[in-house]
């Protein structure tokens, strides 16, 4: 029964995820470098009649990656299949992914991380040559086929930039790594949102949203759509400050977006007098040190909560200000 009403959650916020998606990089806000680029290399190989490089997007999670992929896809006028690579277990299901791509397709893999080493071997070949080498049986008797695919982009997603391998890394032509988002960006994004969502979400409510978003579309998104609730049941069109205040504090979000995660870690440095490494941190907060490293780590490292030093991560002055020590 749980399990039920779980993904019946899933499946709404993937919903309310998908309708607020920009289709195209006009709508596309902030990650200015990115959109830059990947409009000279579209332009480039449309006037080639080529089809784009591959492309890896790194970043922690909700930044954009899934969106930029399918932007990119409208962009060149072109199909994208989406798979995810836990997704891909045996290379059989890949070689079906892959003969099932028609020319210039984009093939959108999230989590590249984690495909297996035997899966990486036959896509290597795929993103080089456009060609399958697959095979069949073992021992002497086995046997390779060769199968010509069409040329096709291959966009890959992952939170964990430290897990790729080199050898499927050095495959894309392209590597961007997406950037948090500053207050401005993120009210823009959320005062679009609003106004699809059939609300006006007035500037400063916007911009106190997106101080409390972690940097990040996905949770001001979330925030936004909560807010909209409270205004909602007051029967207000607009999200005034006030409203949202209220609402942000309603929910027990802090002045900053820390989630749980974030406030263990920046009490456990600050708790220390000694800097603590990355292997008690953790054990500390029951997570496995590569999370900590991709996913939790970098807003704090950017908004200069935390600081890495040869022994360790320390808390600097703005925790110690946040717990009211020192
Ligand atoms: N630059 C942006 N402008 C407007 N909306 C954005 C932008 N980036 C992300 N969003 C919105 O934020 C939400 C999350 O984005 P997305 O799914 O692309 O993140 P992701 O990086 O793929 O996350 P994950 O690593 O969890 O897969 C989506 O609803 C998307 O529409
Ligand atoms: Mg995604």
């Amino acid at each position: 029964m749980q399990r039920v009403v779980e993904v019946e959650k899933l499946t709404i916020e993937q919903e309310y995820e998908n309708m607020l998606r920009p289709l195209c990089f006009d709508d596309y806000i902030g990650q200015s470098k990115i959109k830059k680029n990947l409009q000279v290399f579209i332009k480039a190989a449309q006037k080639r009649n080529e089809c784009l490089d591959h492309v890896l997007f790194f970043g922690p999670p909700g930044l954009g990656k899934t969106t930029l992929a399918n932007i990119i896809s409208n962009e060149m006028n072109t199909n994208i299949k989406t798979t995810a690579a836990p997704m891909i277990e045996k290379s059989g299901d890949l070689a079906a992914i892959l003969t099932n791509l028609e020319e210039g397709d984009v093939l959108f893999i999230d989590e590249i991380h984690r495909l297996s080493p035997a899966i990486e071997e036959v896509l290597y070949s795929a993103m080089e040559d456009f060609r399958l080498d697959i095979i069949i049986g073992s021992g002497p008797a086995a046997q390779t086929i060769k199968i010509d695919l069409p040329p096709f982009t291959l966009i890959g997603a992952t939170t964990r930039a430290g897990m790729i391998s080199s050898p499927l890394r050095d495959r894309f032509g392209m590597h961007f790594r997406l950037q948090f988002y500053s207050h401005e960006e993120l009210s823009q994004i959320i005062i679009k949102a609003s106004h699809k969502l059939n609300k006006v979400c007035l500037v400063d409510a916007a911009l106190e949203t997106a101080k409390r978003s972690r940097g990040t579309p996905r949770i001001a998104l979330r925030l936004l759509k909560r807010i909209r609730d409270y205004a909602e049941v007051e029967n207000e069109l607009e999200i005034t400050l006030e409203r949202s205040k209220y609402a942000l504090d309603e929910l027990g979000v802090d002045g900053h977006g820390f989630d749980e995660l974030d406030l263990k870690l920046l009490k456990l440095l600050s708790s220390s007098e000694k800097a603590i490494g990355l292997a008690t941190i953790a054990a500390a907060l029951s997570e496995d040190e590569g999370t900590i490293e991709d996913v939790i780590e970098p807003y704090l490292l950017a908004n200069g909560f935390i600081e890495k030093t040869p022994r360790g991560r320390i808390a600097t002055p703005k925790t110690y200000q946040l717990f009211g020590q020192k």
